[in-house]
């Protein structure tokens, strides 16, 4: 029985168009203003223009910016509560424009109605709702924390309304206010929302939209009137904004590519994988940047598999979006099209495509793609269309291995009927987002968002709201900390000792072979330490990444350990105390003694750093894992020798890290002398890994290797703009001090910051029932 035309009526979305003249300026300080260098805004499905909007100019984006910073002291000091009943407006408005929301999508995305109207429209409410709520209780729940000022915000074409939701309802509900440049060829839903946000009464300035293409993009993230960029959109663009904005002090986060696997198990309900499969990479047409795009059958049903994948991508109906009974709807632009074209053209495998008509124009059919070998380009690249890849594989450890060889890591989905092979697989999968028996789910108290190229930083629940904050006030600027200066003739007491750099739990020799003395203030020789190169740094790299099971280790043992560091410590705590006085002058005493503390801090956190379950609207669990980031690499703070380094190492391998400390480069001795405690103290060899030498030639190469996962930086070098810019190499995350000063022995130098820093949301969802 062939389904008859459904179409959903669109007069009233033409309406809305004819009452603007089908013209749109930007949205600007409460209002819009007159077009400027238009350009079309077409339906793809049809290819008929529906509005021309404004190609927004630096100087539009200055507005913008002036006008959101006008608004935000104001819209900061209002009372939570006050904010709380904005969000909760935009969300009742959302819910009453829905019909007109969703339409207005469709006609100028392509998506079908049923998904916007079923799937993001609500999920649109949701953020608002959910964010309503948070505005009401962030002051409470995370006093000290303040918002950042003006967030800007870029975002791409495939969910134009909700990626404006991910990124305005938590801006807003922590104090901020937002320029948004939607998509060149998706701005349509967010100009309606801007007069939606007038009927909410939202104060002039809080939001404004500038539309237009990458360029009027890259002015906003070069505007320094910017403190935040929140970007979602392709990995590529992601580099170059990490690149523009390195050293600048804006925050940061990027949601980017993927090419998430989805793992099909022998013991699965193939039926039901079959359908999450169909909500996995025809969803949206594929146009998702965590669409289950690969997939990894387990081998002994490929064959059956793959033959009810195609029997039910026969049965996809593709064409009119607007109408009610389609699957699959039109692709974005035909520049996407020809991009998706080309790739699958230029692809070697077996292709079959769904026998299902396909209409004229920007459609492509459901396609799938065997026989490919885990190094071909389709298995690697994103397509971001309705093609899915597939392989096969044996064991779960070659279904781990598969899926993560990629240089993504946003999201994953595993079906079998054993929850305790997915249970086991999950912590395994390199992905911010994993889900068992099910794909796509998705909700405003989850947090979203990846690792590696797929970006970093998550979108939804509490962990989503500290993105748009930071600590409460005034940091004062850091000064460079000179080592002490080569006397005429030094004076040496006792030995000429040289420390060696502390490798894989060994003492290396730096490759160079150079070293550097290390003078008293009065101008005794205290020793030398090694000059630690680029290849002294991969050899650190290697022995961390080597020593990753750390991160499988129990919680229990990491503190343990770190309990036993301190006690370690503490028995040579005099000696310690001596050598800090040797090296600067001034007692160390109290050094000494806050270190051990903060050891005592970090053992105490190792196993109290809980994740959630998290309250999501579904029949099952959503799980927020801390787990560790990987491997980081951490310039120490010069000033307090000993402190610092112990303030980076310990929350970093409380939590599973393991890292490569490039102690204080003034006064190194005592990171020296530490790694002897380390090495009485039971720690693999591997997790903690040092490397003296200068600051400066170190953070290039730490920040550029491919196989570091985060870098810090304290040093009083202001290195921030060469880390950050370095780092797009693969998106570590990084954390850096931009040159501003933090006093080690204070609360605020110890905590959940540090501990966030060294971990990762995953989100795992789980949901039950038969
Ligand atoms: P894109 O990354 O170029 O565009 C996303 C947004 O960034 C748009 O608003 C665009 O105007 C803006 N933009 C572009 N260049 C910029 C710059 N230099 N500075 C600041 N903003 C800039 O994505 P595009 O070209 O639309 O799609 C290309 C590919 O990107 C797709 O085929 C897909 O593979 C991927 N993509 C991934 C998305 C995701 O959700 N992860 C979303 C959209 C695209």
């Amino acid at each position: 029985m062939a389904y008859g035309p459904a179409p959903e009526s669109n007069a009233e979305a033409l309406d809305w168009l004819a009452r603007h003249d089908h013209r749109f300026g930007h949205f600007i300080d409460g209002g819009f203003t007159a077009p400027e260098a238009l350009f079309d805004s077409k339906n793809p499905a049809t290819g008929k223009g529906l509005a021309q909007v404004s190609q927004g100019s630096a100087a539009s984006v200055d507005r913008a910016v002036a006008a959101a910073r006008r608004a935000q002291p104001k819209w900061a000091r209002l009372p939570a509560h006050k904010r709380a009943q904005y969000l909760y407006a935009l969300a009742r408005l959302t819910q009453k424009h829905a019909r007109l929301l969703a339409v207005l999508e469709t006609m100028d995305n392509g998506k079908p109605i049923r998904e916007s109207r079923d799937i993001d429209l609500p999920l649109v409410a949701r953020h608002f709702y959910y964010h309503a709520g948070l505005a009401q209780l962030a002051p409470t729940e995370l006093p000290g924390m303040e918002p950042l000022g003006v967030c800007g915000a870029v975002i791409p074409w495939n969910f134009p309304l909700l990626m404006l939701a991910w990124k305005v309802a938590p801006a807003l509900a922590a104090g901020n206010t937002v320029v948004l440049k939607p998509a060149e060829y998706t701005p349509l839903t967010a100009l309606l929302f801007a007069e939606i946000s007038r009927e909410a009464g939202l104060p002039k300035g809080v939001l404004n939209i500038v539309t237009g293409d990458g360029e009027t993009g890259a002015a906003l993230v070069a505007h320094p009137g910017v403190d935040k960029i929140a970007f979602t959109g392709s990995t590529s663009v992601g580099k170059a904004i990490r690149r523009a904005t390195a050293g600048s002090a804006k925050a940061l986060t990027l949601e980017l590519g993927g090419k998430s696997p989805y793992i099909v198990f022998d013991d699965a309900d193939l039926d039901s994988a079959v359908e999450g499969l169909v909500d996995a990479i025809w969803f949206n047409g594929g146009q998702v940047c965590c669409a289950g795009s690969r997939l990894l059958v387990q081998e002994g049903v490929a064959e059956r598999f793959h033959a009810k994948l195609k029997r039910r991508m026969d049965g996809l109906r593709i064409g009119d979006p607007l109408d009610k009974c389609i699957d699959v709807g039109a692709v974005v632009d035909p520049v996407q099209l020809a991009t998706i074209t080309r790739l699958v053209d230029a692809s070697d495998g077996d292709k079959y495509t769904a026998d299902t008509p396909v209409p004229q124009g920007c459609f492509y059919p459901p396609t799938l793609i065997t026989g490919l070998s885990a190094a071909s380009p389709l298995m690697q690249e994103e397509i971001f269309g309705p093609v899915l890849v597939s392989m096969t594989f044996r064991t779960p450890a070659e279904a781990v291995e598969l899926a993560n060889n990629t240089r993504y890591g946003l999201a994953a989905t595993v079906w079998t009927e054993n929850v305790n092979l997915a249970l086991d697989i999950a912590p395994k999968l390199r992905a911010g987002v994993v889900w068992v028996n099910g794909t796509n789910m998705f909700d405003a108290a989850a947090g979203f968002g990846g690792l590696r190229e797929s970006g970093f930083g998550r979108e939804g629940g509490w962990e989503g709201l500290h993105a748009y904050l930071r600590p409460r006030g005034k940091t004062a600027a850091l000064k460079p900390l000179a080592a002490m200066p080569a006397p005429k003739a030094a004076t040496v007491d006792g030995l000429d000792r040289t420390a060696k750099l502390f490798i894989g739990g060994k003492q290396a020799r730096p490759d160079g072979g150079y070293s550097n003395p290390v003078y008293s203030p009065k101008g005794a020789l205290l020793g030398h330490v090694g000059i630690g190169n680029r290849k002294d740094i991969r050899n650190a790299v290697e022995a961390a990444q080597a020593a990753r099971g750390w991160g499988r280790a129990t919680a229990h043992t990491r503190a343990q350990i770190l309990f036993y560091i301190a006690e370690n410590l503490s028995a040579r705590a005099e000696e310690f105390a001596a050598r800090l006085k040797a090296q600067t002058g001034s007692s160390g005493t109290a050094e000494v003694e806050a270190a051990i503390a903060r050891l005592f801090t970090y053992a105490a956190w190792a196993d109290k750093f809980d994740g959630a379950v998290k309250s999501v609207p579904v029949r099952g669990v959503a799980l927020a894992m801390n787990e560790p980031c990987g491997v980081i690499g951490a310039l120490c703070p010069d000033e307090a020798p000993l402190l610092g380094l112990i303030s980076v190492m310990a929350p970093a391998i409380a939590m599973g890290n393991t890292c490569v400390l490039v102690p204080s480069q003034p006064f190194p001795l005592s990171a020296t002398d530490f790694y002897q405690v380390l090495e009485t103290s039971d720690l693999p060899a591997g997790v903690v890994n040092i490397i003296t030498g200068p600051h400066a030639d170190l953070a290039k190469p730490l920040a550029g290797h491919m196989d570091i996962d985060a870098v810090w930086s304290f040093s009083s070098t202001d290195l921030s703009k060469t880390i950050e810019a370095e780092s797009a190499t693969n998106l570590k995350r990084t954390w850096v001090n931009t040159a501003r000063a933090r006093d080690w022995f204070a609360p605020e130098a110890e905590g959940r910051a540090f501990l966030r820093h060294a971990t990762a949301v995953k989100t795992v969802w789980v949901p039950y029932g038969e």
